[in-house]
């Protein structure tokens, strides 16, 4: 397949679908379009090309092939910001102890940023338990998060002090998370359509950006297995374009309707 053709692939991309191309690995953006050409039947660029053009569902399937895994620290920052401000210490003030589940975390950079948070949060209070529980579907995703290395212009949410504390710069210019910081978060593989928990006795469960694809019953499903996993009281967080059915009204009220931060009922 032609390279040339690829290039005016990536350039509908930007034009069509407005995602910048050059914010991700050349690889990257080819093996989330190989996998929409094998879906579609079409063998070479120039053809998906043409087909994409045309196709509005396409557009809307190939936007959602790249941006699955997308995520960044501090995504939606207001949210971040409140929940520092009033929710965690309220949690801490009140019970010496924390327990978030970070739902659909991607490559970690949701549950870094809480634990980066909360680690300056009750710098000086070694007495505060504090555990993160980080899932996700996609091992690769996973691996990454683990891993908890990240490339210098992923960074750019936090402030200088902030990167000081909390990465050390590896060898090749990127940014790894300090121990402290990956201590405090259990990762594991969990797929949120089993209709199960991966525990309870949860204070917070943030599960945002995830169910592009869930239908509006699996999204219910969703929010009706996480409402007896969380404690009297506490808190989900959903994306800041998510919706919470009326269905599923009678189970949580909100909190902060605007930041989509909800109260279990
Ligand atoms: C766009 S990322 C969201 C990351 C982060 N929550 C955020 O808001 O920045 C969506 C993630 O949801 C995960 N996901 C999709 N369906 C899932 C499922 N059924 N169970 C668990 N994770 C799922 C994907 O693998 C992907 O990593």
């Amino acid at each position: 397949m032609k390279d040339s053709d690829f290039q005016i692939l990536k350039k509908t991309i930007e034009k069509l679908l407005g995602i910048q191309c050059g914010c991700y690995k050349e690889d990257y953006i080819k093996r989330r379009v190989l996998s929409r050409m094998r879906i579609t039947g079409k063998e070479h660029y120039k053809d998906y090309n043409s087909f994409v053009l045309s196709d509005i569902k396409e557009q809307e399937l190939l936007r959602n092939a790249l941006t699955i895994n997308v995520t960044k620290f501090y995504r939606d920052k207001e949210v971040f910001d409140l929940l520092k401000a009033e929710v965690f210490p309220k949690i801490i003030n009140a019970k010496g102890r924390m327990r978030i589940w970070s739902a659909g975390c991607a490559t970690g950079e949701e549950p870094y940023t809480l634990a980066l948070i909360i680690h300056d949060l009750i710098r000086l209070k070694t007495d505060v338990q504090i555990t993160i529980f980080a899932t996700d579907l996609d091992r690769e995703a996973l691996k990454k998060a683990k891993d908890g290395i990240y490339e210098k212009r992923s960074l750019e949410n936090l402030n200088e002090g902030q990167i000081r504390r909390h990465f050390t710069e590896t060898e090749d210019g990127r940014f790894e998370i300090k121990p402290h910081l990956k201590g405090m978060i259990r990762f594991s593989q969990h797929d949120l359509m089993s209709g199960k928990s991966i525990t309870n006795y949860l204070d917070m469960i943030l599960c945002r950006n995830v169910t592009i694809y869930f239908t509006e019953e699996q999204k219910n499903d969703l929010a009706r297995m996480f409402h007896p996993a969380l404690v009297a009281k506490g808190f989900y967080v959903m994306g800041k374009t998510e919706f919470m059915s009326r269905e599923v009204e009678d189970l949580y009220e909100p909190y902060n309707a605007i930041q989509k931060v909800y109260n279990k009922k």
